[in-house]
């Protein structure tokens, strides 16, 4: 549901409180011209991206090559290592564009960010084995092939290697950056002896891209609004200049290539990006400072943070929270996403959720003023991060000439924060001033990418293997 309008709600709070908060919603308001000006060096950061030397964004080439014929079948395991859980699917393919899916979601433990390399691979080849033994008690005769949906960079020369460039979205787990990561799945499969072979390595983006484009023709690109931003789109292989010398196979000037971009990382040098002195602080106290300057403006692990410094700033100040006790809030990360979207779902009017959210999850009593400014901060922060994210889609339709399109997304951020979809519509409407009576690009919910679209890649690998092609 569209977020109510309030300004006027604002009225019972204190002259200085209401100037701060002028203030702050100049700092995170993104105004029509500067999401254009983005746009325009986010195209050029896209193409350096593709070049030889490289640039910011890493524009990873997927080795996604085929499209499906809708005629695959099979049994194909399909995991997803997000940001908060590991998710396991079994999907059973047709052979008739359709599919039955059953999963289960382990949450990953709250130390995973931060554990030992084996004890991430243990973890899941463990749920691997407890998922293979419920779905198939009577046991397996042939391997499983397995399709990992690894959502971070990962540098590909085939589909079924993924060399880990760096941790994104808040992970830190020793010894993985720069290696391989499917032997390593692989190994710790092998020790709990479950028969199940890693056939592919695919990003989340890339999963989506491919399951939107099996279902609807229009798909142009595929996104993920989370725990992290990311888009995936095809290119033309000839037009990929960091790819020459690179094809193998049956791999063409003219074939089209699935490029995971990585655009989490446009604008590291900040060229452009109205970076506040919040985002300054999330950066420098990451572990990886200087890197995913767009993500971290926008994504779903940071929304919170954002949120939380907002508040100790006015606080510092003398004006908010006065006589309370801080000390849960001043805890780095402690207001995860659902945090602010619960914010923005509390009609203004009320606003006794947010009064409760606070009090229980945080033990601070607010003012009613208090519970108004925390309403409207939520919903700068909020459409600041949906307007900021349609200029990845802007540029990706420029730099492609795409006039028409369907930008197929997915992730906790686009389902499930209030108000993201028709901000971004407005966003992008903003960008390219159109006059037609209906937006001809839009943002459309996805397909299944980590599940469905995973299984579908790993069925589409399998037959490239059979038919003696790299
Ligand atoms: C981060 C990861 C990227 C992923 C995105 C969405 O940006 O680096 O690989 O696609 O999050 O999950």
């Amino acid at each position: 549901k569209p977020p109510q309008h309030r300004k006027g709600s604002l009225h019972d709070v204190p002259e200085a409180l209401l100037k701060e908060l002028e203030q702050l919603e100049s700092v995170f308001n993104v105004s029509a011209e500067t999401l254009r000006k983005i746009t325009d060096h986010f195209v050029l950061e896209l193409e350096k991206g593709l070049s030889k030397k490289g640039g910011n964004i890493p524009m990873i080439p997927g080795w996604v090559l085929d499209f499906p014929t809708g005629k695959e079948t099979g049994d194909y395991l399909a995991i997803d290592l997000g940001g908060t859980n590991l998710r396991v699917v079994l999907v059973k393919l047709g052979g008739n564009r359709d599919f039955d899916t059953t999963q289960s979601k382990y949450p990953l433990p709250a130390t995973m960010r931060t554990a030992k390399s084996e004890e991430l691979w243990d973890f899941i080849a463990g749920c691997l084995k407890k998922f293979v033994e419920d779905e198939y008690p009577e046991g397996v005769t042939e391997p499983l092939p397995l399709g990992f949906t690894f959502s971070y960079p990962a540098s590909q020369s085939s589909i079924n290697e993924g060399f880990l460039q760096r941790w994104t979205k808040g992970f830190d787990i020793d010894g993985v950056e720069g290696r391989d990561v499917v032997p390593m799945l692989q190994e710790a499969i092998k020790k709990e002896n479950v028969p199940i072979e890693v056939v592919a390595l695919i990003n989340d983006t890339t999963g989506t891209l491919v399951a939107s484009a099996y279902t609807d023709p229009e798909t142009k690109m595929g996104l993920i609004f989370g725990t992290g931003c990311n888009g995936a789109y095809y290119d033309v292989c000839g037009e990929i200049p960091k790819l020459e010398g690179q094809f193998h196979g049956d791999v063409a000037g003219e074939s089209l290539m699935a490029i995971n971009c990585e655009y989490g990382a446009f604008d590291n040098e900040l060229a452009v990006l109205p970076r506040s002195k919040f985002d300054h602080q999330i950066d420098a106290e990451s572990p990886r400072p200087g890197q995913q300057a767009f993500e971290k403006m926008i994504s779903g692990y940071y929304l919170g943070e954002v949120l939380r410094l907002a508040l100790l700033d006015l606080s510092a100040k003398g004006i908010f929270f006065k006589d309370q006790d801080l000390s849960k809030l001043n805890q780095p990360f402690i207001l995860d996403t659902s945090f602010p979207a619960r914010i923005e779902e509390d009609p203004y009017e009320n606003l006794s959720d947010v009064q409760d959210l606070f009090q229980q999850e945080l033990g601070i009593q607010t003012t009613d003023a208090e519970r108004s400014v925390i309403r409207r901060l939520a919903e700068v922060i909020g459409e600041r991060s949906a307007r900021l994210s349609v200029c990845g889609i802007a540029a990706i339709c420029k730099k492609r000439g795409y006039k028409t399109a369907h930008a197929a997304a997915d992730g906790s951020v686009f389902n499930k924060y209030p108000g993201f979809k028709e901000r971004a519509a407005k966003g992008l409407r903003d960008i390219f001033q159109w006059e037609t009576k209906e937006d001809p690009i839009i943002i459309v919910p996805a397909e299944d990418g980590s599940g469905v679209g995973a299984a579908v890649i790993a069925a589409l690998t399998e037959k490239r293997l059979r038919e003696g092609k790299s």
